[in-house]
């Protein structure tokens, strides 16, 4: 690194030390938690600075990248899904983009593992009884919900994320199966069963984690048609991105009982949400809280700034990703 700083423009607040390590390294702005900068303050406020840190809340897409100031020279983005950024307009202007892989993984993994006990076990269910008090007593019957095992778990996109989720609900007794656009090698599949496509998964998936990347192919992947072909009763998990769920077609499946309760964490157009969601009793929901850990957060957070250290001493970034 040379004497002067580089000037990193970060567009959401960070954790301590992540924030404790960009002001010692680069000549920063800071955000006050709870901002959220408009394109325009993004695009403005950036003028000068060499290096963008965003996140997946701040899209930078190719009509804000293709105005962004030619003194930026590097994307780096907090997140290991980098759909929100602009891959072909940043490699137009010569910037590489950069994302944070593997350190999310575990945390997601649980995450995952959360929504599938809190949809199964109706833990939604049983904590408005506690919290509005109107909890009497236990009944044989009460709020019955289903086991993880023996159950087949249908893991659609069979990466780091999907193995992690894999792995713990093995320790669960679940059966695995899954689909990935290439078959792993056996020391990955450790037993788990291959599907060459994503319809035979859905089809004996009693509960089906969705772990793929939102892509033009993946967009609504997930709709009514192929909804229709998961067991009665299954149970569907997304801890990848909204968008990959049709929503209408889900909170239909939900409604009618195909589907027998979703455990969500990432949502289509987030922070908002289909009201539908919101007032089913067989809905789990968290606010995207896949790799909400400090540790998790720490280690996402130095991973960018590694990214931009690598490419401010003249090296390739480790994570480039355009
Ligand atoms: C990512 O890194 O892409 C996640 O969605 C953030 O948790």
């Amino acid at each position: 690194m040379t004497d002067t700083k580089p000037k990193l423009f970060i567009t959401r607040a960070l954790p301590d030390d992540v924030e404790g390590r960009a002001k010692k390294d680069y000549d920063v702005n800071l955000q006050v938690e709870g901002t959220v900068l408009s394109t325009d303050e993004i695009i403005n406020g950036s003028k000068g600075f060499d290096a963008i840190l965003t996140s997946p809340a701040d899209p930078l897409n190719a009509e804000t990248i293709g105005r962004l100031y030619e003194s930026i020279k590097i994307i780096a983005t907090f997140s290991v899904g980098f759909e929100h950024v602009a891959l072909d307009a940043a490699s137009a202007k010569s910037i590489p983009v950069t994302n944070t892989p593997d350190v999310l993984t575990d945390a997601t993994a649980d995450i995952a593992l959360l929504l599938m006990l809190g949809a199964m076990r109706r833990a939604v269910e049983g904590m408005e009884l506690i919290r509005e008090n109107k909890w009497n007593g236990w009944t044989p019957t009460q709020l019955m919900g289903t086991e993880m095992k023996s159950k087949r778990l249908g893991v659609l996109g069979m990466g780091r994320i999907g193995q992690a989720t894999a792995h713990r609900a093995r320790a669960f007794g679940m059966e695995i199966h899954y689909h990935n656009r290439s078959r792993l090698a056996p020391e990955l599949e450790q037993g788990a069963v291959y599907h060459e496509t994503a319809e035979g998964l859905l089809k004996v998936s009693d509960v089906l984690s969705v772990h793929c990347p939102l892509t033009p192919d993946t967009k609504k992947f997930i709709n009514a048609e192929r909804i229709a072909t998961l067991p009665p009763g299954a149970v569907v998990v997304n801890t990848a991105r909204g968008p990959v769920i049709d929503d209408d077609a889900l909170i239909a499946a939900l409604k009618s009982g195909h589907v027998a309760a979703a455990g969500l964490d990432v949502f289509d157009g987030e922070p908002k949400l289909n009201d539908g969601y919101r007032t089913l009793a067989n809905t789990f929901l968290l606010p995207h809280l896949g790799s909400a850990t400090i540790e998790t957060r720490n280690a996402m957070g130095f991973m960018a700034l590694d990214n931009l250290d690598a490419f401010f001493a003249g090296n390739t970034p480790p994570n480039r990703v355009n």
